[in-house]
């Protein structure tokens, strides 16, 4: 039986490198904010509670939060990661289990590791506590950890290190697992009394160790454990996890040409036998089914593709759009809130906006449904197998009934009936040799003085 797990999310930072009105931790990754990151990987422990710590900002992070039911717990002024976790305490009344304490800025966290962290801290030699180690490629000011066989001996950060500490390669990520009944009561004797003036939460491994007990460490992957404090770091975290979204998406049977110029939402869905051509964006809620072939350049979010269906090259799917199987949209055609019946068409220079389209359509090229008049906006129905003839206007609201004609060039401001043509456009003219005589005109008035 595994105990009940609470996580404590640290976002009271004020990410001031950041230089953003948005706070730091609502920064999005993959089309989703940082914080939601973790929150999904912490929910997938099946948390009790979950507190995220807040302060600058904390209006923007409440609001992010609210609708999850998670709790916040106010540090009003930022005395260091040892007082920031105490401000949870509250929020963790009457909880009695285990406490996993995490970052806001340290996103990709998985959830692999944080129960790795949990099954540490329930290992038959009971460790106080669990700091989950990396070592990266340049250690900086990182907090050190001088630890022998996974046992810790000293918890240091860098401003108190001595040379032979700071030469320690293994860094603290900041991330630890403590058993609640311990956690409080180690942080209410943490003091301030070093460099920095702050209440180090690393310092409830050395309290620990005064009662004669032992914490352990476990290490991860620096790529794992690597913070967002500026925008070239959040660009760097959202690059690592497209490269692990790309491997996953050819793993599970789609072909990426060129992986690394195609970028991925953190809820893209894709099939089996999927062709992704180069330089393709996925924003977030796009579902495509299996077969599918993705043309090189295109954009979309919010769409459902379906089995078979073509997109692209240079195709925009925006929120709502809708393509039955083996259907297809071409070059320089934009779907929005818009559905395309199976088979359909619209290979060619097309906006299709709150349209419906019925099966084996085909859209000509440079077909426009005109769905917004400045105020609001209609709906333009196209009925199976219907088939518009290039560069028309359907003026919405309209109807196209099935298997109706629609002639090239036409202005369609009313309904057109089941398998009738419309024709909305001048009838042309013709003037037998209008050229010659006007050719003749013009080079007597040139010849003239
Ligand atoms: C901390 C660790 C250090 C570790 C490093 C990893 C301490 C004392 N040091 O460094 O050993 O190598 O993280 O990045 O813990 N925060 C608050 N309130 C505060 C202070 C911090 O909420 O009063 C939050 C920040 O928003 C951030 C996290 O805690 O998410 C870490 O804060 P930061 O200042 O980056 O870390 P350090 O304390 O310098
Ligand atoms: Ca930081």
């Amino acid at each position: 039986m595994n105990r009940p797990v609470a996580a404590i999310v640290l976002a009271a930072g004020k990410g001031t490198r950041m230089k953003s009105d948005l706070h730091k931790v609502l920064h999005p990754i993959a089309g989703r904010s940082m914080l939601l990151h973790l929150v999904d990987s912490i929910a997938a422990l099946d948390p009790a509670r979950t507190v995220v710590v807040t302060g600058a900002g904390r209006e923007q992070v409440e609001a992010a939060v609210a609708p999850l039911g998670i709790a916040t717990a106010l540090q009003a002024e930022q005395l260091g990661t040892g007082h920031a976790v105490a401000q949870a305490e509250a929020a963790l009344a009457g909880f009695d289990g285990d406490v996993l304490i995490l970052y806001g800025d340290v996103p990709l966290v998985s959830t692999t590791t944080m129960r790795a962290m949990l099954d540490r801290l329930a290992a038959p030699d009971a460790p106080a506590i669990v700091v989950l180690g990396f070592r990266p490629s340049d250690a900086g000011v990182y907090g050190r950890i001088i630890a022998h066989d996974g046992v810790i001996e000293k918890m240091v950060e860098y401003k108190d290190a001595t040379d032979a500490e700071r030469a320690v390669d293994l860094c603290n990520s900041g991330l630890m697992a403590v058993r609640s009944e311990d956690l409080f009561a180690l942080l209410a004797r943490v003091g301030n009394d070093n460099a920095a003036g702050e209440y180090y939460l690393p310092d409830i491994v050395m309290l620990a160790a005064a009662d004669g007990r032992r914490s352990a460490v476990i290490k991860t992957s620096a790529g794992e454990v690597a913070g967002v404090n500026s925008r070239a770091e959040l660009a760097a975290v959202e690059a690592d996890w497209q490269v692990q979204r790309r491997v996953r998406a050819m793993a599970e049977g789609a072909t990426l040409i060129a992986p690394e110029t195609v970028w991925f939402a953190h809820d893209t869905q894709i099939g089996r036998d999927v062709v992704i051509e180069p330089n393709v964006f996925f924003g977030p809620g796009v579902t495509i089914a299996d077969g599918v072939v993705i043309h090189a350049f295109s954009h979309i979010e919010g769409a459902r593709i379906g089995a078979k269906a073509e997109v692209g090259p240079f195709a925009r799917l925006r929120p709502g759009a809708v393509m039955g199987e083996a259907s297809k949209i071409g070059n320089f055609v934009e779907m929005k809130k818009a559905v395309l019946g199976a088979g359909a068409k619209a290979s060619h220079l097309t906006y299709l906006g709150d349209a419906e389209v019925g099966e084996g359509a085909n859209i000509g090229a440079g077909t426009i449904t005109c769905n917004y008049d400045g105020f609001f906006k209609y709906k333009t129905v196209i009925g199976a197998g219907a088939f518009i003839g290039s560069n028309s206007a359907l003026v919405a609201p309209v109807t196209i009934g099935a298997g109706a004609t629609v002639g090239a060039g036409s202005v369609i401001t009313a309904d057109v009936d089941p398998d009738a043509l419309a024709l909305a456009r001048a009838r042309q003219e013709a003037r037998p040799g209008w050229g010659k005589r006007f050719r003749d005109v013009m080079a007597a008035k040139k010849a003239k003085p």
